[in-house]
This record gives structure tokens, sequence and C-alpha cells, in this order.
């Protein structure tokens, strides 16, 4: 799990005070479970290839000293290449027959180093995507679990842009940062040690040069990583401001703002730009200084080296084969100068999925939670409840509501008196600030967040559509409902005679957010949904406030059906909505101010008379119980 140093998430800044090292260690652990047979083999693999490489400059060396020179081969060499060899059918000189064998060399060592190279690559490659599919589904999971607090504070561009980007850390620190850097130390090593054994004076000046460039690649860690966090961030805002244009684009098409959109966009990604050629300058200077310091290893080597071949202590092909290492050398030196760069920069982003990861739900289990005890009806008692959000002013304030079991209680109120966040309250959306809600009895807190959740059927006030199929949208609570149940929820829901009538009938594909269906519509399938689930409490947030008053009273005969053997809540604005309830309870300003039967309420002649006159005062409401 999350280790515990890490401090609690903080609204999306990302700041943690983890080492870079550790960061990318637990990472790497966390994404590469069962992989580490594929990583020995793709490892050893590459390091065999990098073994290889290692030989290259040696052909070269013989074919100066002893095909143009006079240095005799070694004995291995002379063997084959004189009198009893094979070769020697073919090639009467034994300079050309050596000759020949080098040349093979040359080519045999690039095949064998190009084939295992592609080889290592593919497993190892292959590792780094896996990591982060890994990666991405738990992040993802993790996402969709995180309570409503979290996600009304962050926005879905900036989580969309962890998800997607910021993933591709474990990759690059896999196979960008931690293999290259393992490739390099161990061709420095094997470099370092033949040189060692051909010159030590020479192989101590050229490995000098590597003390200055380690000093170089602390320096500028710090201001790398600010640079590059900068930079993620930047990107991130404009994932955000591109996906909240396009979700609202019908309002900013209809109040013809996109002139005002597009100068905010352009601001964003003109940060971003800034924000981006700030850290290439760092990189590229830093480069610039890598370069200046290989070059000045590389003049002292070609100094020394040449004086001791004029002094007789190397021969000519010592010196090739030197100059071939140095310049063997300074490459995984480089190699790791820059590891440090791409391991810096992949923190960046992982610390952004650390935050989200290490984010937890406001709402979650308690220890001890178990299953709510299941039952064909609840009573709900709402206790001494007070809850705000985010710290702002109390939304409800000390409110107390008993509802028997299988009644249907109406809630009214002017909007923003709090009704909404009651029903969010009883679906443990948010958890109340003071109070208690109990089912049955149980505190609401102590059974598990999905047991409560599905013993609730609800239809919000804004309906929520997938782009899918009309079928799979009504089946979302219960994705293993017959056809003929399905059918049978549209119809209560009064939703079965529009869907009939498009071309693809139930199969008909919606769009996103469902588009193609009017307000109507797409409330009448949000209900379907609700009637399909079929659980013992049904709460409807102003279910009728987008239909027409002949869709209503459809609506309300079904509404008679399905309300009996549950607890039923009904949020309504229009009173015609609620002429079923047993009770009705007026809210206002986060509190109860009346409640009653409908005739107790009319005879008491205060807000809810009030307003029952205002709309009935022509038609009077019918009334079927109270
Ligand atoms: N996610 C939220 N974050 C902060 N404040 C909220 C949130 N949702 C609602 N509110 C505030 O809480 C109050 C009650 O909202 P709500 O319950 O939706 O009212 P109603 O459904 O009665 O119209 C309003 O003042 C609203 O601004
Ligand atoms: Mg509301």
């Amino acid at each position: 799990m999350i280790p515990s140093l890490f401090k609690r998430f903080t609204t999306g800044d990302g700041q943690h005070t983890l080492g870079t090292w550790k960061l990318s260690v637990w990472f790497l652990r966390l994404c590469g479970t069962g992989e580490s047979t594929k990583i020995t083999v793709g490892l050893l693999v590459l390091l065999l290839a990098s073994g290889v490489a290692l030989l290259q400059p040696w052909p070269l060396k013989l074919v100066v000293d002893s095909v143009l020179g006079t240095h005799p081969p070694t004995t291995l060499l002379n063997n084959l290449t004189t009198v009893d060899s094979p070769l020697t059918t073919f090639f009467t000189n034994p300079k050309i027959a050596l000759l020949f064998l080098l040349c093979v060399g040359i080519l045999l060592i690039q095949v064998l180093m190009g084939g295992m190279t592609v080889m290592s690559t593919y497993i190892l490659v292959a590792v780094g995507l896996r990591m982060v599919f890994r990666l991405r589904c738990r992040l993802f999971n993790h996402l969709q679990r995180l309570s409503l607090a979290f996600h009304d504070t962050t926005t879905v561009g900036d989580s969309l842009y962890r998800v997607t980007w910021d993933t591709y850390c474990v990759q690059s620190w896999f196979n960008s940062g931690i293999i290259p850097a393992l490739t390099a130390s161990f061709t420095l090593v094997g470099i370092g040690v033949i040189m060692l054994s051909l010159d030590w004076v020479l192989t101590l000046v050229a490995l000098a040069i590597g003390i200055p460039l380690i000093l170089l690649i602390r320096t500028l860690d710090q201001p790398m990583t600010t640079r590059s966090m900068k930079f993620h961030e930047r990107e991130s805002t404009i994932s955000s401001r591109v996906q909240e244009t396009l979700t609202g684009i019908r309002a900013v098409q209809a109040f013809g703002r996109e002139q005002f959109e597009s100068q905010r966009f352009q601001n964003h990604a003109h940060d971003s730009l800034m924000a981006n050629l700030r850290l290439t300058i760092l990189q590229s200077g830093s480069q610039a200084v890598v370069g200046l310091l290989l070059a000045l290893g590389t003049t002292l080597v070609v100094w020394i080296g040449a004086s001791r071949v004029l002094s007789g202590h190397l021969t000519v092909g010592d010196v090739v084969l030197l100059v071939s290492y140095v310049a063997m050398l300074y490459k995984p030196l480089e190699t790791l100068a820059y590891t440090a760069t791409t391991i810096q920069s992949a923190a960046a982003s992982g610390r952004r999925v650390l935050a989200l990861l290490e984010a937890t739900p406001d709402v979650r289990d308690a220890p001890e939670a178990v299953g709510i005890p299941a039952s064909s009806a609840y009573a709900i008692s709402f206790e001494n409840i007070s809850f705000q959000y985010n710290n702002e002013r109390p939304v409800l304030r000390n409110l107390s509501l008993e509802i028997p079991p299988d009644h249907c209680m109406a809630i009214v109120g002017p909007s923003g008196a709090g009704k909404t966040t009651l029903a969010n309250l009883l679906l443990r959306f948010y958890d109340p600030t003071e109070g208690r809600i109990l089912l049955n009895g149980h505190d609401i807190r102590h059974v598990t967040v999905q047991s409560l959740r599905d013993q609730v059927a609800i239809v919000l006030q804004e309906p929520v559509l997938f782009c899918s199929t009309i079928r799979e949208n009504i089946a979302y609570g219960l994705p293993s409902a017959s056809f003929e149940d399905i059918q049978s929820a549209a119809e209560s829901a009064g939703a079965h005679r529009f869907i009939s009538a498009l071309p693809g009938g139930y199969d008909t594909e919606i769009g996103e957010r469902g588009v193609m269906l009017s307000g109507g519509q797409r409330q009448r399938i949000a209900m379907a949904r609700a009637f399909l689930k079929d659980a013992p409490i049904l709460i409807m947030d102003e279910p009728t406030s987008a239909l027409d008053t002949e869709t209503e009273q459809q609506l309300l005969q079904a509404l008679d059906r399905l309300m009996k053997g549950r607890t039923t809540i009904i949020i309504a604005h229009r009173l015609s909505t609620i002429r079923k309830a047993h009770r009705i309870m007026v809210l206002q300003d986060g509190q109860i101010t009346e409640q009653g039967t409908h005739h107790e309420l009319l005879q008491q002649g205060q807000g809810y008379a009030r307003l029952y006159h205002t709309q009935f005062d022509n038609h009077p409401m019918p009334i079927g119980q109270g």
C-alpha cells in the first residue's frame, strides 16, 4: 500500500518531499510485479550486447599492428592463418588471411550486437508498457472511487492528464532511465578495466572528467525538477480548458463567447509554451556544458596518448584502441548525465500520479463495516443533521426527519434550500458534519457504502446518460436485466413510446451525455433506469421538472405502482408531482419549516399554503391521500 510517510493529499499541487530515487523505486515495485523473469532475461541479453560492443575496436587494432605493422598476432590468430588452417587453401599470404578474418570479425560483432539489442529492447519495452498499463488501470480505478468532495475541487481535465500522460513516468524511469543507466555503468566498468590494463595514467585522466560531470548533474537536479513540474502543470491546465469548453460548447456558442474562450485558451497555451521553453533552455545549456567537458577529456587523452607512442611506450594499434575506448567511454557517461534528467522529469509526473493515488476517499467503509441487513422496506431517519460543503456556510442546520417504511415523503422548498444535499447525504456522497442517518436503525456510516447504495435507486436532478445505446443506459444499474424488464421499466417511466419511434429502437446510440435526446426524454430514461434497479428506497430529485404536463400525469400514475412496498422520497418544485405523498416537508434555508399532510399544511396557512395557492388557485390540485 501507499507508504505512510506521504502526507495527506492537498488539492492537486502534488508537492511531495519524497526523494526522486525512492519515488521511482516505489513506483517500479508497484507496477513491475510478475515481471522479474522478463526483466532478468532482457537485462542479461542487453548486458551481453554491451559486452560484445566492447570488442568493437579490437579488429582495427590488430589490422594496424599485425596486418599493416610487424607486430606478431596472438597465438590463436597465428594458428588460424598459417600452415594447417583451411584458410590457407584460399589465401597463400597469411597476412591477407588475417585481414580477411578480422574483417569477418568486424561484421560478426555488428550482427551479434544488433540482434541482441533488438531482442532485449523488445523484451524490456514490453515490460515498460505493461507497467504503464497497470498504473493507468490502478489510477483510473482509484480515481472513480474518490468521494465527490474530491471531484468538486479537481478539474476533470487535470485528472484526465494524470491518467493519460503522467502514467508514462514508469516507462520513462524504466526504459529511458534505469535500464540505460545499468548498461552504461556496465560498459563504463568494462572500458575502465580494459583501459587500465593498457595504460593506467591515461585511464585516470580520462575518468577524471566524470567528477565535474557528476557535480553538474547534482547542481542541475533541483532547477530541472522545478521547471519540469511547472511545465506539466501548465499542460494539464490546457487539457482542463479544452475539456471545460467542449463540455459547455452549447453555452459557449449560445452566448457568443468563442472569442473569449480562444483568448483564455491562448493565455494558458502561452504559459505552457514559456514553461517548456524555460525547461528546454536549461536542458540544452546543460548539454552544452557536458559537451565541453567531454571535448576537454578527449583533448587530454589524445595529447598524452600520442606522446606515449612517440616515446615508444605504446604501439600505434594501442593508440587506436585507446582512442576508440575513450570515444566509447564518454558515451555511457553522457547517457548517465541525461539519465538523471530523464528520471527527474519523470519524477514530476510520478509525483502528480502519487498525489492522486494517495488521495483517500472522505467517504469510505469503516474498518468494522458490514453489509446492511437486507429488508424489503426501510425506515429512514435523519437525526440532528448539520452539513456544509468545503467549510463554507452551513447548508443543513440541525435537521431531523423520520420517514416510516413504505411511506412516500415529499420534500419541497425553494432552490438552494438543501433538498438535493439531503439526497446526497443519504447516498453517502458526502458525510454530514454533525448528526447521523439511520436505515432501519443502522447508522449508514457503520455499513458498507456498496451495500447502502445497493438499497437505493435514484433519479438525479440532472440525468446522467452515457455514450451508448438506450438499452445499456437503462440497464446501467442492473446489467443482467432481460429485455422484457428493460422494456417494462421504460413503459413505467413513460419512455417506451418515444423509444419505439426511434429508428434504432432500444439499440439507438444516444451520443455523449445523451445529446440526441430532449431534456424530458433524458429524464425518462434516467427514471426507467431507477425503476429497473427495483431497490427498496427510491429517491427522485425533481423528476418532473423537464416533463410536460401530460407526461407528468403518465409518470405519476406509474409512480403509484412503483411506490408500493418501498420508501420513497420525492423532491419537487411543482406541487402537482407530490400529490401521492403521505407527508410533505418544507425545507427552507437548511431547516424544516413545516411538516405534515397536505391538508394539515394547507390549514396552517403558511409557506406551503402560499405556494399552493400561487400554483393552483385556478385548478385545485387533486389530492389522493393525506
Ligand atoms: N458540490 C457543492 N459544493 C459546494 N456547495 C454546494 C455544492 N452543491 C450544492 N452546494 C450549495 O448548497 C446549497 C444547497 O444546494 P442544493 O442541495 O443543491 O439545493 P436544492 O436542491 O434545494 O436546490 C446551495 O447553496 C448550493 O450552492
Ligand atoms: Mg436540487
